[in-house]
């Protein structure tokens, strides 16, 4: 087994949580319908769901909190983050959003026309939905290395350069107002994309004179994977490869709930001076007063002071071999996982593990049941479940090209103890696999099943 890293800090608060018992938990699945979105939170002893907005805060951030200035305009909290922002990315202009998605939003609303694409490594499924809401394409160029979960590659969410330009040549510039780079790329498993490849993507953008954003969530991860792998790194601060990154762009899109540690919260970033009117008036519209887009003043002075935190190095080097830490032990037990671990959580390939489950039983969403059944340990399925959808021309169900389970980590919330404990889970689970049953759907809405659909055990 790796060794465990001893965390960069000791803990002032805590919160309880509760194990309840396997017969407590046979009947609340069965009551949820066995989708694990419909459980309520304190039933959960260690909770997997998502990175996002689940982070412990530090004192210096609950500090910020009490010290949040409420004004509605010219907020000593907004010129704080302003600060933050600007010492981090350099971009000229930003302005505060709810969270990610709304950036998102606001940038397809104003640049996306029917018709257009938007190239990148992967969207994200939000970044993806605002796309199509504005009646584009998004369109991913991922390298293959990413579709092979067993293969591992120090930069395995690098874009595919020759796809990217024959892309663009194909569509012609006309139908792409901008481009963007997933960093890291959650999509194919929190994998990184190296500094080498950023540069390549931004070459290419600037040479057909393409706008290029990034979509920041997790910068500060693929900063440190930077200088833990990239050669010529090694001696930089994550603070000045964060930069570097940044100054090859034009813009970002930001979800704090990530990185910037917060609980809320997001950003728009960009130099084009005349994009910055746009958003502004489309911000005041959606979000808020461009000096506090969404946000009370108090989470602007958290994301504030969590930018700053999340480049912290101890804290980095901490975070991403706890990660690693969970997906070798999985390793160890017999579970198939993603390779190499990512940054923000480890990915189970459920339809390796569980063969004798057909992908029409969903092995992913069999495999997650268990996981809460046998340990109350919470995963998400992100396999046919989540996207399987009807080839648009036969009509025919197109399964997902993976079944996999996605186990993401908060950020400074659980201990080593925790994580063993959910590898014991697992490898319990492992030793018995070959008894575990499939699923089928019960219930499902038209979109976005895998929030509400229901599920019954196969007999
Ligand atoms: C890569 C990426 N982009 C965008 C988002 C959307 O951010 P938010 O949930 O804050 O809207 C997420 C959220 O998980 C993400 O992982």
């Amino acid at each position: 087994m790796p060794v465990y890293p001893a965390e960069p800090f000791r803990i002032k608060v805590i919160e309880p949580i509760r194990r309840t018992t396997y017969a407590e938990r046979q009947q609340l699945l069965q009551q949820a319908g066995y989708n694990l979105f419909k459980l309520r939170a304190e039933d959960i002893y260690i909770d997997l769901l998502t990175d996002s907005g689940t982070t412990a805060m530090s004192d210096h951030q609950w500090g910020g909190i009490m010290q949040g200035d409420e004004s509605y305009a010219g907020a000593r909290s907004f010129f704080n983050l302003e600060a933050a922002v600007k010492a981090i990315s350099g971009f000229k202009h930003f302005v505060p959003t709810h969270q990610g998605r709304a950036a998102e939003n606001i940038l397809c609303t104003l640049l996306v026309k029917p018709g257009d694409s938007i190239p990148s490594n992967s969207h994200f499924d939000t970044t993806g939905a605002n796309i199509r809401a504005a009646g584009g394409n998004p369109i991913d160029l991922v390298i293959d290395e990413a579709k092979d979960p067993a293969k591992p590659h120090p930069f395995k969410g690098n874009m595919d350069i020759d796809k990217l330009v024959s892309f663009i040549e194909q569509t012609g510039i006309e139908s792409i107002p901008f481009g963007m780079l997933t960093v890291t790329n959650n999509t194919v498993g929190g994998q990184p994309v190296s500094m080498a490849n950023v540069k390549a993507v931004s070459e290419v953008y600037r040479r057909y004179g393409i706008p290029f954003f990034i979509d920041a969530c997790r910068y500060a991860e693929n900063a440190y994977f930077i200088k833990l792998r990239e050669e010529g790194y090694a001696s930089k601060t994550t603070l000045e490869i964060a930069q570097e990154m940044f100054s090859l762009s034009d813009g970002c899109t930001m979800s704090a709930k990530k990185d910037a540690l917060a609980n809320i919260g997001g950003l728009l970033c960009m130099n084009d001076d005349a994009l910055f009117e746009r958003t502004k008036q489309a911000l005041i519209l959606r979000e808020g007063f461009p000096t506090y887009g969404g946000l009370a003043g108090r989470d602007l002075e958290a994301m504030a002071r969590g930018l700053h935190e999340g480049l912290d190095e101890d804290y980095l080097a901490y975070r991403l071999a706890q990660t690693a830490y969970l997906g070798e032990g999985l390793l160890a037990a017999g579970v198939p996982i993603v390779q190499p671990p990512g940054g923000h959580a480890i990915y189970v390939d459920a339809g390796r593990f569980l063969p004798h489950i057909p992908v029409e039983q969903f092995p992913g969403q069999a495999l997650v049941i268990e996981m809460y059944r046998a340990g109350g340990v919470r995963a998400v399925e992100l396999g046919s479940v989540a996207f399987a959808h009807p080839d648009p021309h036969t009509g025919e169900t197109v399964h997902s090209a993976l079944e996999l389970v996605r186990l993401a980590i908060p950020r400074r919330v659980y201990t080593q103890a925790h994580i063993d404990y959910v590898i014991e889970t697992l490898a319990e689970i492992a030793a018995r696999k070959d008894a575990l049953k499939g699923v089928r759907i019960v219930q499902q809405p038209e979109l976005l099943r895998h929030f509400t659909a229901e599920f019954a055990i196969v007999a």
